[in-house]
């Protein structure tokens, strides 16, 4: 990776999951960057070299950059070194489903009027907010100040790898200096870009979201089908990804969609089309087999177990995808609360998002280990598929447990090894026996 040293350097605004990841991708790419968070504890922390979420290579990263990495809660130590100001802040859902763009707003307010500044927007916003960001400059008496669309399109889990190998770099912008400055500064990963004006950008990201989650709803009620049918959801995928119109990835059926991204940016497209008069009816469906999909673990349980009222559930898995600690909208905080609901007891287990789970799953036991969660359990639901549980022992889990479920809410294990350690198997989609070989031709 280029380690030149005349590259400019830029400031960061928010040190979370995107802003963090974004800091020190551009470090190894040779800028100095000035990260600022309005969160104390989190700069001192970074400074001292503690990284505040769990995200594989960051932590080396961020280690091997140290002296073009620089922490701060003030905003002028950005302002007075980067005329590029990346904003990375949280835009969460409110209750109307909107995004929520005050933590947006606040740094737009923060700027000072300046001719050589431009805010580059990450955050992922609604179409529009470029527009309105550029007529608050002008009534503000900011008018010089710049504006970037450049949404962010890496996965938690594997951020630092698409940050440094982006599919793509989406550019939106006026045509001034500060879309070339960032299209500049991109350069070097040589990615395919997408030059284009902000609202088409700002759409690209929305759209793009709301694609993938459709992607997975579908999988999800043609596994619900297959349930009914007999068929194999797993084969049936496979079958429909090598078709290159449909391609392989997002078709894993599953107990739906989680993360901070898919819910709200789902929400949020279907609630900008609403609020532009445009009913956007597929995206309420995404949404509605989503959260039903969340809750069919409960009939699956009921069909083995009957009542659930005094059952020992585990949870193997709380993060919403493996790789992360990411619990926001994660599947298992519907899970836990569902079965707390019909009289179970829940204990769970996640290798990484322990700390982050116990500020948002109430009433359940932690344990630490897969094996803990399984002894003296009637039923164990895998919810997220962590590398470490395609390594269980599943006779020494069998033997641990009280009854003999195993519910693999991601299609995760082998239903014959499952079986074979003596459980009962029950995925997603899949039939619920043992399929006879089919017969093959030479
Ligand atoms: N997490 C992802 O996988 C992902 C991927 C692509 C895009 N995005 C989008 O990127 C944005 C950031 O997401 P995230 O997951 O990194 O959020 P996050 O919650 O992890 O981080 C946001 C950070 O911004 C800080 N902040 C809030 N207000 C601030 C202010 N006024 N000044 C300075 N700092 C402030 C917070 O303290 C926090 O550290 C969101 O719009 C999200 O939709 C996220």
């Amino acid at each position: 990776m280029s380690q030149s040293t005349d590259r400019e350097p830029i400031g960061v605004i928010g040190t979370g999951y995107v802003g963090l990841v974004s800091a020190a991708g551009f470090a190894e790419l040779g800028n100095d960057v000035w990260c600022v968070d309005i969160d104390a504890e989190k700069i001192e922390g970074l400074r001292q070299g503690r990284i505040p979420i769990w995200e594989p290579g960051l932590g080396e990263l961020v280690e091997r950059h140290r002296d073009r990495l620089h922490f701060s809660t003030h905003l002028p130590d950005a302002l007075e070194r980067a005329r590029l100001l990346f904003v990375a802040v949280g835009t969460p859902p409110t209750y109307s489903g909107d995004a929520d763009l005050s933590a947006v707003h606040a740094v737009v307010d923060a700027m000072p009027p300046s001719d050589r500044h431009a805010l580059v927007m990450k955050s992922t916003v609604p179409v529009g907010t470029g527009e309105t960001i550029r007529r608050l400059f002008d009534e503000q008496g900011k008018g010089g100040f710049s504006y970037v669309s450049c949404p962010e399109f890496l996965k938690e889990g594997s951020a630092v790898k698409d940050f440094l190998a982006p599919d793509r770099v989406v550019v939106g912008d006026a045509g001034d200096w500060a879309g070339d400055a960032v299209v500049e500064l991109y350069a070097p990963l040589q990615a395919p870009l997408v030059r284009t004006d902000v609202k088409s950008a700002e759409m690209v990201k929305l759209a793009s979201n709301a694609f993938l989650a459709t992607k997975i709803s579908f999988i999800n009620e043609i596994a619900n089908v297959c349930e009914e049918t007999g068929a194999d959801v797993v084969e049936v995928a496979k079958g429909m990804g090598l078709d290159d119109r449909i391609g392989p990835k997002f078709l894993q059926a599953g107990i739906g969609f989680g993360g901070s991204c898919f819910p709200k940016d789902v929400a949020a497209l279907k609630q900008l089309a609403g609020n532009s008069g445009y009913h956007f009816q597929l995206l309420n469906s995404v949404i509605e087999v989503n959260e039903l999909q969340k809750r069919r673990v409960m009939a699956k349980l009921q069909k083995h177990l009957g009542s659930l009222v005094g059952k020992e559930i585990g949870l193997l898995g709380l993060a919403f995808k493996p790789n992360t600690d990411d619990m926001r909208e994660a599947s298992s905080l519907v899970l836990s609360a569902r079965l707390q609901a019909a009289g179970a007891r829940v204990r769970v287990y996640d290798p990484v998002a322990e700390e982050q789970a116990r500020k948002l799953i109430r009433g359940a036991q932690f344990r630490d280990s897969a094996m803990g969660v399984a002894d003296g359990a009637d039923a164990v639901v895998l919810v997220t598929e962590w590398p470490e549980f395609a390594e269980l022992d599943l006779r020494e889990l069998a033997a641990a447990m009280r009854g003999d479920l195993l519910v693999d809410g991601r299609n995760f294990l082998d239903p014959d090894r499952v079986r074979e350690a003596g459980l009962a198997y029950e995925g997603v989609g899949r039939p619920a026996q043992r399929q006879p070989e089919p017969a093959r031709t030479a």
